[in-house]
């Protein structure tokens, strides 16, 4: 059949929120103590404790929103324990990751500021599971009330004057398990209690985020948005790609076969029919699409590195989990009409990192790549593509060798982002380009020779983007050729 798409850039389909670029951090193994907070006194290079290097790379993909403190963590967490003086902060356990101390240095105060440094919005995960709703209260008006109050002057003492603005607030996490194997219409009622407390003080507006599904319980869906949608502004998803089984053995981030390779495809694209499905039934009741659907944990799960702790999560990250992120943004992107935020799991040393780290060194996977090539699309206007491609077959099953999403940004460049997922055969594409005329042409380029290639701390640059120019100009558009396994995106101008 052939490779072609047709891009219309005449024709928007509306905003991506930048949000769907969204990021995850949890207190769970080296995510956040390490791999972000180093403490003041630490010999990494820090700024208020948290270490630079990392920062500078997480600033440079532009993270628009943060969720924290989890995941599982969250349904165990106590915030009053992170504030304060951190000689008298409690130490306790992690009893969900690990059972190692959590000395609670990492509080409020350090997510806010992280936040800041960041130039991300803050998205907090409140306690639902082992958490009163009076506990929760008192959070947002720590953070939130502009005035006198017990909770607003604690906080004043505890060095931050202002209020601040948190606009991303989740009741509770993954409410159907760790966040207290719920039933789901115990689940809405919680809900609609909890989120009552959850207040707008002075000009503060939360967009209060429900627990959602688990990958395919559409019931869980059907039964939130028949209970409470009035009183929801997102609801959540959370999908991870897990090539084998997560019981029996999920598979390794390195050392796989090619049937893993195909496998780990098809599981990533499985999450465009999940969101197809959750977001009929979510017309049902929201027929306007107010409400936005949060995929706010997405990613591979692959076993723990060799020899490394089973509950800290630390995985390697190579190509296969570039073209898993390439796919999955553009799945998000091409439902952006109901997909107003997704939080890849989790940002630095856990599951599906931007960033790994051991001692003072530092590296960035081939995901953080693939997230710094489609920045772009962050707030860009959709544009119309329709893709024909050819399909690789699998197992009885096949999937499409070239995925694709397109955007206008707001200085008139159009970028494409195409995905080849074939391990080992080029792509030719024929690009039609439609409404336009674009002289000026570049890309970008992710690829590896080996399905598993991958950074290191000794060779840190294995796979890195490079510029693209194999493609050729014609009359009304361009001749492309992707190589096996490779991410790219083109970026036209007048
Ligand atoms: O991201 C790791 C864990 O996966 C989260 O804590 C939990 O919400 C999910 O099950």
């Amino acid at each position: 059949m052939g490779n072609r798409i047709v891009l219309n850039t005449d024709v928007h389909e509306g905003k991506i929120n930048k949000n769907i670029y969204g990021h995850f951090a949890e207190h769970l193994g080296r995510c956040i103590y390490e791999g972000i907070w180093v403490g003041e006194d630490s010999p990494i290079a820090n700024t208020n404790g948290i270490r630079n290097d990392v920062l500078e790379a997480l600033r440079k993909i532009n993270i628009p929103v943060l969720r924290w403190p989890g995941g599982c963590f969250a349904d165990e967490y106590h915030w009053k324990d992170g504030v304060g003086p951190r000689v008298d902060r409690k130490r306790m356990v992690n009893t969900h990751w690990g059972g190692v101390v959590e000395n609670n240095h990492f509080g409020t105060h350090e997510f806010m500021m992280l936040c800041d440094l960041l130039g991300a919005e803050p998205y907090i995960c409140g306690n639902v599971g082992s958490g009163t709703v009076q506990e929760m209260a008192e959070w947002v008006e720590y953070m939130t009330f502009d005035g006198e109050s017990p909770m607003a002057n604690w906080r004043v003492e505890n060095g931050q004057e202002d209020p601040w603005i948190l606009k991303y607030f989740g009741v509770g996490n993954e409410n159907w398990g760790c966040g207290g194997n719920m039933r789901p219409q115990y689940y809405a009622d919680l809900y609609r209690r909890y989120q009552t407390y959850v207040r707008n003080y002075g000009g503060n507006q939360i967009y209060k985020i429900a627990g959602g599904a688990n990958i395919d319980d559409y019931t869980w869906t059907e039964v939130l948005m028949g209970e409470a949608a009035q009183f929801m502004d997102g609801l959540s998803l959370h999908y991870y790609t897990i090539p084998g089984d997560f019981w029996k053995g999920k598979g390794s981030a390195l050392n796989f076969e090619e049937s893993e390779w195909d496998i780990t495809m098809l599981k990533a694209l499985y999450i465009e029919e999940l969101i197809k499905k959750h977001a009929t039934i979510m017309d049902k009741y929201d027929p306007e699409k107010r409400i936005g659907l949060i995929v706010d944990e997405w990613g591979t799960w692959f076993d723990v590195e060799p020899g490394t702790n089973p509950g800290f999560l630390y995985q390697q990250n190579s190509i296969r989990d570039a073209l898993v992120a390439g796919v999955t943004l553009n799945i998000f992107n091409n439902h952006s009409d109901r997909v107003q935020m997704a939080n890849i799991a989790q940002t630095v040393n856990v599951l599906q990192a931007m960033v790994l780290t051991e001692g003072e060194k530092m590296i960035l996977t081939p995901t953080y790549h693939v997230f710094d090539m489609y920045k772009v699309h962050q707030d860009a206007e959709k544009l119309s593509i329709k893709v024909e491609s050819d399909h690789i077959a699998f197992d009885g099953q096949n999937f499409p060798q070239i995925h694709t999403s397109a955007s206008l940004s707001k200085d008139g460049t159009v970028n494409i982002s195409l995905c080849n997922l074939d391990k080992q055969d080029q792509a030719t594409l024929e690009l039609d380009i439609r409404g336009g005329t674009y002289s000026d042409i570049s890309g970008v380029i992710l690829t590896a020779q080996a399905m598993n290639e991958h950074n290191t701390f000794e060779q840190p640059e294995n796979v890195k983007p490079e510029n693209f120019t194999d493609f050729q100009s014609k009359e009304d558009g361009l001749t492309v050729k992707l190589p096996a396994m490779s991410v790219v995106v083109l970026s036209l101008k007048a």
